[in-house]
């Protein structure tokens, strides 16, 4: 640490980011004097620091792993010659967060990214994992732009049970909607919660999570690896260690982030994306990420590089693996390689090897049951679909890897939820007009409302459709779905209904079509009458105060991220 300001030398460990009592002389002795009060000797506070950003919290059981991975960080970042100081930031955690955690998604992003600027460190790893949380660390670390390391805690193992194995979350939508069928009875129901989650890590399967650890790995921000490692393995500590060892390397060479975060590195993101049949929420949040430092995700480019981007990973809710499994038959690394050719090879990770050379190390072991040759891919087109059209003009996500491919060309009568209370009110009301043809639409559940962007996209199959052996039906919304569902389900759509877009005119009765091939999104309704159904609308009312209000003024569309706008660099 400096112990006087005369130095021209920029300020490095605690001597950066001086308090402001306009005296900075006073500011570092005194920041130098508590620092003492630690117990840290004068050597260690002379070393550069490493942030820790630590999630771990209470309630969020994902990052049950966070307090000896810090360790673990902590552990390299001294053995290199630093000194580790770890703090705590929001964390987020799926089941735990009302209204959803992706309303407060954005909030843990400029908390991380307000410690990052204030705090006096050279460089950060990010301990994360649950499905928000890495995009938030991300999108903080992108606008900050000081070197920082992506370190995620890992996926959780399957449970065997029952002759079959388990783990959150897809089996956990599996199983409860065939209770909601009456296939499983309540005490069935009952075992299945106590082996979903058996371990720590965030969720087995190629959801959210899952997805994004891919795509920071493959952005940059960590080694390929590390995407798969799962959280109760040995090799997840040794992987902690490296990230503080890394992290003090960054110091003498800096690469930040902006530097990784580039059009090709993105580009490379969305193919990952496409062939891991990955997580729809993944989208936003590349897109939000992206969208921090310029780069701009364009939903027609994201269409076309799904039609020549297979499906390669045989992992739920598309196929039938875990993570473990994905791991286990060569991870990101063997996937890669199996892409090379559609890859941008030249582009730089934290170690400033290119995604070339990041690709040729390692085993050439791979396991075709899980990670597909391109000759026999899971599917030979990509996992996302961008629908545009009357009733999604900014455009809509459908992901076809998890869909039935029977109703991909669908025109039909739609039924109508008003938002979240309304569908909860009546899907399984026995009197409900629906059939199992029809078009179940639920609007006012947008990034603008109270509702924040659920992953209520999901629309359970009416109670009395269930039990007559309905599986799957046309289900569109303006929110989210979680990255472990599965089924025929159009979402995104944008502008939202609490924006004024066209989905807040929609009504129980009015005939929707979609077509797949055609990438078509209509609401089949006479412009005059549409004309006539917007005199009448009105938008919702905005919350009184708060982190709500401030969303409701802020938030942008999910084509846009849903980040806020005056945190994207043409909001400063
Ligand atoms: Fe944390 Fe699924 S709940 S990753």
């Amino acid at each position: 640490m400096d112990d006087a300001t005369s130095s021209n030398q920029p300020p490095r460990g605690l001597g950066r980011n001086a308090a402001n009592y306009g005296d900075r002389d006073f500011a570092l002795y005194l920041r130098r004097s508590f620092a003492k009060s630690m117990g840290y000797s004068q050597a260690m506070l002379d070393r550069p620091v490493i942030g820790i950003a630590d999630t771990g919290s209470d309630f969020n059981n994902c990052h049950r792993t966070a307090p000896e991975l810090v360790e673990a960080v902590k552990r390299g970042v001294l053995a290199a010659g630093g000194l580790p100081l770890a703090f705590p930031t929001v964390s987020l955690c799926e089941p735990f967060l009302h209204p959803c955690s992706m309303h407060y998604r954005n909030l843990m992003a400029l908390d991380t990214e307000a410690l990052l600027r204030a705090q006096p460190m050279d460089s950060a790893v990010l301990v994360g994992g649950c499905d928000k949380t890495v995009p938030a660390q991300l999108m903080a670390a992108v606008s900050a732009d000081i070197p920082a390391v992506q370190l995620v805690v890992g996926p959780m193992l399957a449970t065997r049970f029952e002759g079959e194995r388990l783990s959150a979350c897809t089996d956990c939508r599996r199983y409860w909607a065939r209770y909601r069928a009456g296939e499983v009875d309540a005490a069935r129901i009952g075992r299945i919660e106590g082996n979903l989650a058996t371990t720590a890590g965030t969720c087995g399967v190629m959801g959210t999570a899952s997805t994004m650890a891919c795509l920071a790995a493959t952005l940059g921000f960590m080694p390929l690896e590390a995407a798969s490692v799962p959280a109760v393995h040995a090799d997840r500590l040794r992987l902690a260690e490296e990230a503080g060892a890394l992290a003090v390397r960054l110091i003498a060479q800096p690469v930040r982030p902006r530097e990784i975060v580039t059009p090709e590195s993105v580009e490379n993101a969305l193919r990952v994306l496409l062939a891991l049949g990955g997580s729809t929420n993944a989208l936003i949040h590349l897109t939000a990420i992206a969208g921090r430092c310029g780069v701009k995700v364009d939903l027609r480019r994201l269409d076309a590089l799904s039609e020549e981007t297979p499906v390669l990973v045989d992992l739920k809710p598309t196929g039938e693996g875990y993570m473990e499994d994905f791991h286990a038959a060569g991870g990101l690394r063997a996937l890669l390689r199996e892409l090379r050719d559609l890859l941008h090879l030249g582009c730089k990770d934290l170690y400033g090897r290119t995604l070339e050379q990041r690709i040729a190390e390692g085993p050439e072991f791979v396991d075709r049951a899980i990670i597909r040759a391109r000759a026999e891919p899971v599917s030979p087109v990509g996992g996302l679909v961008a629908l545009f059209g009357s009733l999604a003009p900014a455009g809509a996500i459908l992901k076809r890897s998890a869909a039935t491919p029977a109703l991909f060309e669908t025109e039909a009568r739609c039924v109508v939820f008003d938002g979240l209370e309304d569908l909860a009110a009546r899907i399984d009301d026995e009197a409900l007009d629906v059939t199992p043809r029809d078009i179940l639409v639920l609007k006012n559940a947008g990034p603008r409302t109270p509702a924040g962007m659920p992953e209520a996209g999901y629309l359970p199959i009416p109670r009395k459709l269930a039990r007559a052996g309905v599986k799957d039906m046309v289900r569109i919304s303006d929110c989210r779905m979680s990255g472990t569902a599965f089924g025929t389900i159009v979402l995104h759509v944008a502008p939202e209904a609490a924006a004024g877009g066209p989905l807040a005119l929609a009504r129980t009765g009015d005939r929707i079509r979609l077509s797949v091939r055609e990438r078509r999104l209509d609401l089949l309704v006479e412009e005059s009458e549409l004309a006539r159904r917007r005199e009448e609308w009105r938008p919702p009312p905005a919350p009184a105060r708060g982190w709500d209000r401030l969303v409701h003024e802020q938030v942008l569309q999910a084509t846009e991220g849903a980040d806020l706008a005056f945190l994207r660099p043409e909001g400063r």
